[in-house]
This record gives C-alpha cells, structure tokens and sequence, in this order.
C-alpha cells in the first residue's frame, strides 16, 4: 500500500520546502516536486497544508499507580487521544514503587500498552531504588530496548532515591551509555514545609507552590549536576518550571556537564493563579514541580529559542476532578499530582508558540518532536521526514479554528486544564507507519497496532 500526499509544505527540525511525499508500506521513500503517483497508491492533496514528522512526547504517565489512586487513562484512550493531537509516538514513565522488582514492573508497564496501544511507544525506566538485585536487571532491561531511565529527587517513601542510589544509577548508566531522565525537587525541603504548612492550617491547593517553591528545584537540578559532573553520566532534566532551575542547569552545562533541558506546555501558558482558583477548583492545575510565576513563561519561551531549553511534553498525568482530586479536598499533600495535557500540546504549542511569531515551523517540530528523538534513540527513524524514516506524518490543516473542551477530548479524564482556550489549526490527517490513523479530523486507527521501539544506548 502506497501514500502520495502532494503539494504540502514540509516541514523538518532544520529547513521546510514544498514538496510531495511518498510513502511505501512502512517507510518514507521519496520527496520531492511532482511525484507521479505509483499505481493504487492514495493520493492526498495537502495544498495549503503544514506536513510534519509525527509529534513524540517524551515524558507521560498512563498506568501510575501514584499517591493511594491510578491515572484514569489507559493505552486505548491515551494514544487515540495522542494521535488525534498529532502525537504519533509516547515515551512513558515507569514507576516501580521502592519494594517492587524492576524487571516485573519493566514487564507489567509493557503488558498494559502491547497489544492496546495505536501509537508507537517506549519507556524510561524507573530507577526507584538500587539494591543488589537492581543492578543486573537495569542491565538486563537495556538488552530488551530501554535505552533511558528516570529517577526522582522528590516523593520521599514513593519513588524517591537516595545519594547512594543517585551515584550508583548515574554510574550505571555511564558505562551502559544510557541517559538518566530526573525529577528534580529537594525532597526534604517539600515534607518539612508541607508539615509547617499544615501546622499553619494552611490546606488550600494554592500551598502546593508555597512547599515546593522555586529554590527547591533549582536545589534538585544543582544536586543532580554535582552528581552528574562526577559520574560523567548523560543527563536530562524533566518538566522544568522556572528561571532559578534553568539557571543551575545552565551553569553546569556551562562546566561540561552532561545536560538536557525538558519543559512543558503547562509552564509555558498557565501561572500559579490557576492553582489559587478559588473553591477548590485549584485542584485541577496541582501538579510538581508546581505552575509558577507567570514571569517565567517569557524565560521559558526564551529558552526553547536559544536552545537552553531541547523540548517541550506534558508529563500527561490525568486523575478526574469530580473523584480524585478530591482526596486532598482537606488537605493539599494529597492531592493526585498531575495535569492531564497529551492530547492538546501540538495544537497549543503552535497556536502560541509558531502563531505568535514566537517559534519558527522548524524550530515547532525541534522542540515537539526531532529533540526528543535524537536524546532517546529513535532518530532518524522517528522526529524527521526524510527518506528511510517512519511514514509517521502529521497533515496539520493551519486554518482550522477550534476550542477545547473536556466535552470533545479523547483523555479519559473530566476537565480539561485549557477548557475554552481556541486554538489555531488541527492534525487533519495523521499517519502511523503509513496507516492512516486520524481523517478528516476522526479517528481511525487500530487499537494494538502501536509498535514497542526497542532503542539503543547511544550516550556513551
Ligand atoms: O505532577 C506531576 N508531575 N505528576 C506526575 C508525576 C511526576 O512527577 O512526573
Ligand atoms: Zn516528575
Ligand atoms: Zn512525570
């Protein structure tokens, strides 16, 4: 089966051209100016339509068991909500808890997503703690494709590692040539201000910026470089929220340190404000490292230009409002921390990112999908349109005009954090190693088609 889509404008993480693009079972395999259609193929006209690679999200949570409750997705609703974003690839957390083994949880995250997912997917591995026993099973999980793991400078007794189990995971992951993903906040700094917090009577879910403000992350960030720096191990910060961080960052790449910068669309649109909302409804936009001060966004944005910063996610993490955000109605420490975003970062990062002049088309797609590819070992194969690639194509109509609302998302979660916002353009048609996924806007893949992309270590 063969895709001729023609007369679009292609657009890679270094140049766009007008061109068409053909597609051959799987593969791209030619593109150019008037290709002649091969029999039977499909022919798609895209005149006056953006053609990108499919859009990766590096960073997002579909079974997490997290906080006494689960994410409300599963891999059926996540990736058709991907793909009708224009997200053609997931890379998700996996999150062992500390008395779990980590080669039954690498085989239980990959059992909820093979066979239900309709978009092509991978893993970090979560390093939760590092035993005698952890060591030979990391090793034995990079065999199996997992070239990246995650660990967590936060949530004490949960996911949280300690020094030791820092040094020994970066160490690991220098000699295997593995990148180590981190959530950076001192997690000492968050439980005894969450305590004086509490003591103060102060339970609202506006407290959750006051007990992780932004000296606790710039303090996480700083700690993972000193142990970044002495190990030599490639790293890669996760959802970072503000200045002070980035800073740290920036200081220690300034030295030599091995380090990449991720941010999200959430703190690149939304402030502490939203958290503040009155009612409870603050709930809805908990999430850590907390929305900050809406002076960040303009550094952030900053950032993703001059290439401080590498790429943008969501850290998709959806737990419904009506339920679940309700366990911390009392009490801000508990509640499900997480905003629900994976569906709408394409068409909110170009509404306000390329519509306002802010980022160039090429620098849209470095950001939301090249970037990602190349730290995590799936470049060229996925984040670029070029001969030998993954027909993993995203038919972006750019004068489509929508809004969102929970009422028409595919998440399967309650609210929507951007509920009204209009954005600009819509993955009209969206393409999964050739298959046509999304048409005319509807959904139209195949649940268990989504492949596991096993990667290999390349940071050596
Ligand atoms: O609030 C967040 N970020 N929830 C998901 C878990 C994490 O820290 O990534
Ligand atoms: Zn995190
Ligand atoms: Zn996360």
């Amino acid at each position: 089966m063969s895709l001729l889509i023609k007369n679009g404008t292609v657009v890679n993480s270094d140049a766009e051209l007008l061109a068409d693009v053909l597609c051959e079972g799987e593969t791209i395999t030619r593109i150019a100016r008037n290709i002649e259609p091969p029999p039977g193929a499909e022919v798609i006209d895209a005149t006056g339509k953006l053609i990108f690679p499919g859009f990766i999200d590096p960073h997002v949570h579909i079974y997490l068991p997290f906080m006494g409750t689960y994410s409300k997705d599963t891999w059926e609703s996540a990736s058709r909500a991907a793909l009708m974003g224009g997200t053609t690839t997931l890379i998700e957390m996996c999150c062992p808890s500390r008395k779990d083994d980590a080669l039954e949880s690498f085989e239980l995250w990959l059992s909820k997503a093979a066979g239900r997912s309709a978009c092509d997917f991978s893993f970090h591995m979560g390093v939760t703690k590092f035993d005698d026993t952890t060591e030979s099973q990391l090793r034995e999980i990079v065999r199996r494709g997992i070239s990246s793991f995650k660990i967590f400078l936060a949530y004490k007794g949960a996911f949280g590692v300690d020094d030791t189990e820092l040094y020994r995971t970066l160490k690991l992951a220098k000699e295997l040539g593995v990148i180590v993903t981190a959530h950076c906040e001192n997690e000492t700094l968050i439980a005894e201000r969450q305590k004086e917090l509490l003591a103060a009577g102060q339970t609202d879910p506006g407290q959750h910026h006051e007990s992780r403000p932004p000296r606790v992350e710039a303090e996480g960030v700083q700690h993972l470089m000193t142990f970044a720096e002495l190990t030599g191990a490639a790293t890669y910060i996760v959802h970072l929220s503000c200045e002070e961080a980035l800073k740290e960052a920036l200081a220690a790449r300034q030295r030599g340190v091995r380090v990449s910068v991720e941010t999200l669309i959430q703190y690149l649109l939304l402030d502490k404000t939203y958290a503040e909302r009155p009612g409870f409804e603050g709930a809805k936009f908990v999430m850590s490292p907390p929305l900050r001060d809406a002076r960040n966004q303009d550094i952030l944005w900053e950032g993703l230009v001059n290439g401080h910063i590498q790429t943008v996610a969501t850290d998709h993490a959806p737990f419904d409002f009506a339920t679940q955000k309700q366990m911390g109605r009392d009490d801000f420490t508990r509640i499900p921390n997480g905003i629900p975003s994976l569906e709408e970062r394409v068409k909110l990062l170009y509404t306000k990112g390329v519509r306002t002049g802010r980022l160039s088309l090429p620098m849209f797609v470095n950001v939301a999908s090249t970037q990602a590819a190349k730290h995590f070992g799936l470049f060229p194969r996925k984040g670029a349109i070029q001969r030998g690639s993954d027909a993993d194509l995203v038919i972006y109509d750019p004068n489509c005009e929508g809004v969102i609302s929970a009422k028409t998302q595919h998440m399967n979660v309650d609210y929507s954090a951007f509920e009204g916002w209009p954005v600009l353009g819509r993955p009209e048609i969206v393409t999964v190693r050739g298959e046509v996924v999304v048409r005319d806007g509807a959904f139209t893949g195949t649940t268990g088609r989504g492949q596991f992309l096993q990667r290999k270590p390349s940071h050596f």
